[in-house]
């Protein structure tokens, strides 16, 4: 069984004021399904220790491909694991404005499970690719490269995110219809890669444009395990109306 994972990604949108009455408001809401929120790097600690008891988990929104060293900048698995427990990876934001590539993204994914930090990898494709057809495509490259060379036990930690790049912050959202076929696809996928038993169990969220008015809908696809919501998880309130529509597995 698939239990549901409603997760927030923050993005850089707020500061870290802003950050911390948020969780304070978060910590006390509970739901059958999965809660977990992304927060920037600076954030983590400081939630951690706000939502310790709590139902809310917290993730990374990056992670780098190595433990330690002369890498400026970068934040570790070895780290972040002491503050969360889930790491997205390969979010379009990253794979377009950092120019981050499968390869690269591939790397991260061994090295954060290898540091027990859980995986969100996100895939999806931009409008060109869909209207040309392209975008189931595009995403089995994603899934191929990305997840090369795991195991089955370590697909356990790994949720995968279908966010089609022309519905994040668009307002634009992929139609139930649209997003419960690339899931069946993307499940398929998974199925050849691994075997049938790991593409049933592993989780497959929605993301791109899911609000409180959407996520009905949008949930109630059977191969939709969740959403990975940006904009309307800042609001505490908004982030609670969407986990009310999930029902837990
Ligand atoms: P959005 O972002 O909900 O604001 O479209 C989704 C995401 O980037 O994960």
């Amino acid at each position: 069984m698939r239990r549901m994972l409603i997760a927030g990604n923050w993005k850089m949108q707020q500061d870290h004021k802003s950050a911390l009455e948020a969780a304070e408001q978060l910590r006390d809401m509970t739901s059958d399904s999965e809660l977990l929120i992304c927060p920037d790097f600076l954030a983590l600690p400081e939630m951690s220790r706000i939502l310790r008891g709590s139902q809310v988990k917290l993730g990374a929104q990056d992670v780098w491909t190595e433990d330690r060293g002369a890498f400026t900048g970068e934040v570790s698995a070895q780290d972040l694991k002491k503050f969360c427990e889930y790491v997205i990876v390969g979010h379009s934001e990253r794979r377009i404005k950092n120019h981050e590539n499968n390869e690269l993204l591939s790397k991260k994914i061994v090295n954060s499970l290898k540091n027990s930090l859980k995986i969100i990898l996100c895939v999806g494709e931009t409008l060109e690719q869909r209207d040309s057809k392209k975008a189931e495509e595009v995403i089995k490259e994603e899934l191929e490269v990305c997840l090369d060379g795991l195991t089955s036990e370590q697909m356990e930690d790994v949720t995968i995110a279908y966010e089609p790049i022309w519905a994040i912050g668009t307002g634009k959202t992929a139609t139930p219809k649209q997003a419960e076929d690339m899931h069946r696809s993307i499940r398929k996928i998974i199925s050849a890669m691994f075997d049938e038993n790991v593409a049933q169990s592993t989780r497959i969220l929605y993301g791109g444009s899911v609000k409180p008015e959407n996520a009905k809908d949008i949930l109630e696809n059977e191969d939709v395990d969740g959403v990975l919501i940006g904009g309307a998880s800042l609001k505490p309130e908004s982030f609670r109306q969407i986990a009310s529509h999930s029902h837990g597995q």
